[in-house]
C-alpha cells in the first residue's frame, strides 16, 4: 500500500513541477529573482528610489515590460543580457538609473531560468 501512495504523491508531484515550468506563478517567479540577487538593483514595480534616495540601480522590471512591449526578439536579446550584462557605453536606461550597466548574471542564474525570469518579466503590466 505504501508503494502505491508514493507512486501517486510521486506522480502529482511531478505534474506540479511540469506545470510550474509551463506557466510560472508569480511566486516562483519572485522567489528565483531573489534567490539570483535581482533585487539588490532591480524592483517590480516604478517609482523606488534607490540607496541615498538617489535613482534605482536597475529599471524597475514592470517599466521593462512596458519598454519592450510588442518589440519582436524582446525575450532572446533580454535573456542574453541578462546572462552577460550590458555594456556601460550602451546603456539602454541612461539617466533614468543610477546603475552605469548591468553585471553577467550567468554565475547566478541557469540559461532556463533567466529565459523563464525574462518571459515574466515581459508579461508584467503596469
Ligand atoms: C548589480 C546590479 C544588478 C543586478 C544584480 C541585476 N541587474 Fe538587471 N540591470 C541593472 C542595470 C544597471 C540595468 C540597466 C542597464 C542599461 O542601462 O542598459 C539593468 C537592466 C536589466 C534589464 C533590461 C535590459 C535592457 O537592456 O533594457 C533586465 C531585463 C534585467 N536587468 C533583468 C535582471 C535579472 C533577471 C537579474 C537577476 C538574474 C538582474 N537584472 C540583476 C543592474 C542589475
Amino acid at each position: 500500500m505504501k508503494s502505491i501512495h508514493q507512486a501517486v504523491v510521486g506522480a502529482l508531484g511531478l505534474t506540479l513541477a511540469v506545470s510550474a515550468l509551463a506557466n510560472p506563478t508569480d511566486d516562483a517567479m519572485h522567489k528565483l529573482a531573489t534567490e539570483s540577487g535581482c533585487f539588490a538593483c532591480h524592483s517590480i514595480e516604478p517609482g523606488k528610489a534607490g540607496p541615498d534616495g538617489l535613482k534605482p540601480v536597475g529599471p524597475s522590471w514592470k517599466e521593462v515590460a512596458a519598454q519592450y512591449a510588442g518589440k519582436p526578439g524582446a525575450q532572446e536579446f533580454l535573456t542574453r543580457i541578462v546572462l552577460e550584462g550590458s555594456s556601460p557605453y550602451a546603456s539602454h536606461w541612461q539617466g533614468k538609473v543610477s546603475g552605469l550597466a548591468m553585471p553577467p548574471n550567468a554565475v547566478a542564474i541557469t540559461e532556463g531560468n533567466a529565459r523563464m525570469l525574462v518571459s515574466w518579466i515581459l508579461s508584467l503590466k503596469k
